[in-house]
């Protein structure tokens, strides 16, 4: 995998927008995997502060979401339909018909899981998709000993996770959904291109377990280094216990322009 060291978080936006322009600019209609939580919002104002400029035209891109809360009521401002429609949908100016979600309120949950990993193939797989790292080493809501050849199923988060997402719910953790849907791990590894953003110090561990410990369910995000092409870009907080810094430096440093991430 390449890690690639960025000053701060707007650096790290603009380099991942600046790729994912480059692929709308190869493929107009690419299918992009877009992470909810805080750290890829540098990320989506980078791209829509690219789409008005016109540096790049989205309007034929579409999305499509990596995991879904179980249960909230339709509409829910946290329910991550209701996030990337905010966050990147509008932003960005795609038709609300170019995006595909899971159902987290529909009543046969199993089916909604294996309808969404059919959707998803039938709409030609995804070219790129954007990924966080949770404080335990989870990608989607992939906790810790998923299993990597997972499909998106129904996960339940563990006490750590609610506990860092109850920001999103006013501090309340008694009103972040025990459940969610994702999509697995095996799921996100068909993706064709993986990039992964972590900034803070909160996420300096698992960015070490992910990038130089073994390819481990204990640490979901691991599973990037079974895929052929898998970007991972950190700040410098997130990058602290790097043993190889140095080296991912001067590679990136080195690295040809015309190469792109
Ligand atoms: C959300 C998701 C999660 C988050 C992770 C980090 O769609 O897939 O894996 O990326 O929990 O969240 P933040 O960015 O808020 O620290």
């Amino acid at each position: 995998m390449e890690v690639v060291i960025v000053p701060d978080a707007a650096a790290g936006g603009e380099l991942i927008a600046e790729a994912v322009a480059g692929l709308l600019r190869r493929k107009p209609d690419a299918l992009l995997g877009v992470a909810t939580g805080s750290t890829p919002l540098p990320v989506y104002q980078a791209l829509a502060g690219l789409v008005r400029g016109g540096a790049v035209d989205a309007s034929r891109a579409r999305v499509c979401q990596l995991d879904e809360y179980v249960g909230l009521p339709a509409g829910h401002p946290e329910s991550y339909r209701s996030v990337v429609l905010r966050e990147v949908v509008e932003p960005l100016g795609l038709s609300p018909d170019a995006f595909l979600g899971p159902d987290g309120s529909a009543p046969d949950v199993l089916a909604a899981c294996e309808a969404y990993d059919a959707a998803l193939a039938s709409a030609g797989g995804v070219d790129l998709q954007l990924l966080g790292i949770g404080t335990d080493g989870h990608i989607g809501f992939n906790e810790p000993c998923s299993s990597l050849a997972s499909r998106t199923r129904i996960k339940t988060l563990t006490e750590q996770t609610r506990v860092d997402n109850a920001r999103f719910f006013g501090g309340d953790i008694s009103q972040v959904p025990h459940h969610v849907i994702t999509q697995g791990i095996g799921t996100i590894l068909e993706a064709r291109h993986l990039v992964l953003l972590a900034t803070g110090e909160g996420k300096a561990e698992a960015i070490a377990q992910t990038v130089e410990g073994p390819v481990a369910a204990v640490v979901p995000a691991s599973a990037l280094q079974l895929h052929p092409h898998a970007t991972v870009v950190v700040d410098e907080a997130a990058a602290s216990e790097l043993k190889l810094a140095p080296y991912f430096r001067a590679t990136f440093a080195a690295k040809p322009d015309w190469q792109g991430l």
